[in-house]
């Protein structure tokens, strides 16, 4: 008893979120939207789907995440292992490339429709981006100086290096990529805006800062603003985070559940909530039980 009642609690919160997300309006055009992982809410994700179809769906850029493998080459992946997205097990950093060319990621949103994406390389995906005509948001998870180094030749080679941004929750990596490459934009990612943050960012020419919202009250964001760092906040699902952000001075948006909307006649797109990908999120929580029981009355399938 005591389980179907929070089931049912699960239910009401759930459309109580859809209900208010779905009739708010999007009062910010030139809200700059970041496609988390790719459009990841209906293709695996980080995956060069999740990318392509970020562009077909007008979103300003594309974030994903980046690791070396043993042979230090650069490729995508959220994990530092290969077990929660691929057929594979184990972890990047003890795979060369063609070991993981052998894997086929078979995990994530949309998976039946995309059965034979594998783990892409940095350079793949900044090809995707660069057709699609979105800017790269690459989110270097860990890497040494060597690593580094070949991350930066590549940004050049794609002809990229002063179109892309580079994040990191990682100083070293964003202080070794800013003594490659001097004109490169680099954002450091934290939880909570703190002060020392800020000066991290200022002493070490680091353009911006992409912070956790739900880590900051609206305080914590006069210092940043004052600053004249750049803004960027993860991971905003919803219409009126995004919409407060923005009015609070946050450049890009990254995002999971909203996309580019109509565009105006500066090209600026509003944001719109994605039924889609809403509807996911609220059937992921709903309890096994529910679901079956909506299988069985031939509700859902
Ligand atoms: O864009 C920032 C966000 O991607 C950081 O968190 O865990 O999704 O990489 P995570
Ligand atoms: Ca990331």
């Amino acid at each position: 008893m005591y389980k179907k009642i929070t089931a049912f609690l699960a239910v009401l919160a759930a459309s109580f979120t859809f209900f208010s997300v779905t009739v708010h309006a999007s009062q910010n055009d030139g809200t700059k939207l970041i496609a988390h992982r790719g459009y990841s809410g209906i293709a695996p994700e980080n995956t060069l789907a999740a990318a392509r179809l970020a562009g077909e769906h007008g979103f300003d850029a594309c974030e994903f995440d980046v690791w070396p493998t043993a042979d230090r080459v650069w490729v995508v992946m959220h994990d530092d292992t290969l077990d929660r997205m691929t057929d594979g097990t184990g972890a990047i950093a003890d795979k060369t490339l063609a070991e993981l060319r052998t894997l086929r990621i078979d995990a994530g949103n949309g998976i039946e429709n995309y059965p034979d994406e594998k783990i892409p390389t940095l350079n793949e995906m900044l090809e995707v981006c660069k057709k699609a005509g979105i800017m790269p948001v690459i989110e270097i998870k860990n890497g040494d100086a060597e690593n580094l180094e070949t991350l930066a030749c590549q940004l050049d080679a794609s002809g990229i290096t002063d179109k892309c941004t580079v994040i990191s929750f990682e100083r070293d990596c964003l202080i070794g990529m800013r003594r490659l490459r001097p004109t490169l934009d680099l954002r450091l990612l934290i939880g909570k805006v703190t002060k020392e943050s800020i000066a991290f960012c200022v002493k070490n020419k680091i353009n911006g800062i992409s912070c956790n919202y739900k880590s900051n009250l609206p305080h914590r964001y006069k210092p940043l603003r004052e600053s004249g760092l750049k803004m960027t906040a993860w991971t905003v699902n919803d219409l009126a985070n995004a919409n407060n952000l923005t009015d609070q001075g946050f450049e890009y948006i990254t995002t999971d559940a909203l996309v580019p909307g109509t565009v105006n006649a500066r090209g600026e797109h509003s944001v719109k909530a994605d039924i889609t990908t809403l509807l996911l999120r609220i059937w992921d929580k709903v309890p096994a039980f529910l679901k079956n029981a909506l299988k069985g009355c031939g509700v859902a399938s």
